[in-house]
């Protein structure tokens, strides 16, 4: 017999969704036959995270596309956009770089106009998956590595979502992160700020002078993370959005 809506809520209460009425509506709308509906209940009953169980996460208004093991845009991630939407003007040149989905560059220039958008990740799943979200270039390689060398010096908006949990604190994170993201994506070595310090140490060469990097840290890795900036030659400004719990650290090239 088909799941009603009812159902559907009820086997994902007793699975432990805390949003069973939400993650309901969402399941409901989306399956497009009885069994797939079926399906999709089960594999998150099962603890699969929402976002790969739809194929799509929100972020900002956009309907951005998930495939397993790329890393889901955080709600709180959407401050960090917020922030560099103030300041990015169209015709921009904007570089998200770690860009997993592509969601934030793909936000960016879908609320700054018109921009020139590259995006770059080390991860081949992440390259597949932004490329259906990014209208702009993909590349695959390690950091700057990835980007054509023309940009060095134009970049106007560098935005850069890096993993950033401590090695030792990947295990305490909640399974739905732990158990389906690829470990690249949350992995940020021994103090959790091993690659923004790399990202840091090349910003001065790729921005234009004005231009900024954007990143986010935990709370308490901010003020190192706004060190690291300054010793690299860069402006810095810790931004917080308590709404949101986002810590955004800024580095401005200076003009
Ligand atoms: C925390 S996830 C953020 C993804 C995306 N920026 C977001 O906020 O949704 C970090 C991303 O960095 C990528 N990454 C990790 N190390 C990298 C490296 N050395 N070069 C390029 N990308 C890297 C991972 O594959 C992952 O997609």
């Amino acid at each position: 017999m088909p799941l009603s809506h009812a159902d559907v809520v009820g086997t994902l209460r007793a699975a432990g969704c805390v949003f069973a009425e939400d993650e309901a509506d969402l399941l409901v709308a989306e399956a497009s036959t009885p069994a797939e509906l079926a399906a999709m209940v089960d594999r998150r009953a099962a603890g699969t995270p929402l976002e790969y169980v739809l194929g799509w996460a929100a972020f900002r208004g956009l309907r951005i596309a998930i495939e397993p093991g790329v890393f889901v845009p955080r709600r709180r991630t959407e401050a960090l956009v917020a922030e560099a939407a103030v300041r990015t003007r169209p015709g921009s040149i904007v570089v998200d770089l770690c860009c997993g989905s592509g969601a934030l560059g793909a936000a960016l220039a879908a609320e700054a106009g018109p921009v020139e958008l590259h995006a770059a990740d080390v991860d081949p799943a992440a390259v597949a998956c932004a490329r259906r979200n990014v209208p702009g270039r993909v590349y695959e390689g390690d950091l700057y590595d990835a980007l054509p060398g023309g940009l060095r010096g134009r970049v106007a908006t560098l935005l850069a979502n890096v993993p950033y949990v401590p090695t030792g604190e990947v295990a305490l994170l909640p399974a739905e992160a732990r158990d389906h993201e690829a470990r690249v994506s949350l992995d940020g070595g021994a103090d959790g700020l091993e690659v923004l310090r790399r990202v840091s140490a090349g910003a001065a060469a790729w921005l234009a002078p004005g231009g900024a990097l954007y990143a986010e840290t935990s709370e308490r890795q901010a003020a190192e993370a706004a060190a690291v900036f300054a010793s690299d030659g860069l402006d810095p400004e810790v931004v917080t959005d308590d709404e949101l719990g986002a810590t955004i650290v800024i580095g401005t090239r200076p003009a």
